[in-house]
């Protein structure tokens, strides 16, 4: 596996600033902060209180659909997180995140699809979770939009650290940007039937991530949108689309679901 040459250090202000001038960073960075001045990123308390009336916890939700599969996810996810302990040992990187592994490859095993599109891989819990499930199916092929983390020395070696080369042959990885992304990847593609949304998390940023994809969406396709209490859009969206949803969360972190063919 590649290794990163530098231990991240996110107090690393040069690395932030070189890794700011390279070629089309600076607008998907001018394009960050642009998103984050609107009135709409301020409302997550509104969005915590909404999401609240509706949560489900998804291990129960899990274990519900399919006992056995969910036990079988249940063990994905502690080897997983077992896996993110022993890099975190040898390389000295954070490697965080990944909460919602367990219900991915859930959802992945479940549904069997031939089409996942993820955005947002840091260093790549979801995408173990679709690729590891995807394996297991013995179907499916994984695409993936990231937009490398700026705190990083190497930014573009720490997307997707989890991810063993031998699991990568039917993963597209892609790191320019949801806009420049996920265009490309919808050419690639005739359909989606899982998509998950897990990158810039502004209002602005999830419209986007929404729209474009909806006219590849397969009838029965499922999108998960991840971290809907950082604003109103996910309860505006369902709300305005008359969309029926599902909210998974054991806390304040919450993931929704829809289906917007249905
Ligand atoms: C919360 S992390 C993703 C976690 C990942 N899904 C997991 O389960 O481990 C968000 C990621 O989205 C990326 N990101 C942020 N803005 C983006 C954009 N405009 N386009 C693509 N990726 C973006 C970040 O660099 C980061 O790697």
């Amino acid at each position: 596996m590649a290794r990163p040459t530098k231990v991240m250090n996110d107090t690393s202000f040069a690395h932030t600033l070189r890794n700011a001038i390279r070629p089309g960073y600076a607008k998907v960075m001018m394009q960050k902060v642009t998103r984050r001045l609107s009135p709409k990123e301020r409302t997550r308390r509104e969005a915590v209180d909404w999401a609240a009336q509706y949560r489900i916890k998804p291990r129960e939700w899990c274990e519900a659909q399919d006992g056995l599969l969910a036990a079988e996810a249940r063990q994905f996810a502690a080897d997983l997180r077992a896996r993110a302990a022993q890099l975190r040992d040898e390389t000295g990187l954070r490697i965080g995140g990944g909460a919602r592994a367990e219900l991915l490859y859930f959802l992945t095993r479940f549904t069997k699809p031939e089409v996942v599109v993820e955005t947002g891989v840091a260093a790549g819990f979801s995408s173990m979770a679709f690729l590891s499930a995807m394996q297991r199916n013995g179907v499916g092929r994984l695409y993936s939009s990231d937009f490398p983390y700026f705190r990083a020395d190497n930014p573009e070696e720490y997307v997707g650290i989890l991810v063993p080369r031998e699991m990568r042959t039917d993963w597209t990885l892609l790191l320019k940007g949801d806009d420049v992304n996920l265009p490309q990847i919808l050419e690639a593609v005739d359909h989606i039937d899982l998509y998950h949304y897990d990158s810039d998390k502004s209002y602005a940023g999830r419209r986007f991530g929404i729209d474009i994809v909806k006219p590849k969406l397969a009838p029965s396709a499922i999108v998960m949108m991840d971290d809907i209490v950082d604003n109103v859009f996910f309860r505006d969206y369902v709300a305005e689309t008359h969309t029926p949803f599902v909210v998974f969360g054991a806390g304040e972190h919450c993931v929704g679901a829809i289906n917007l063919k249905r």
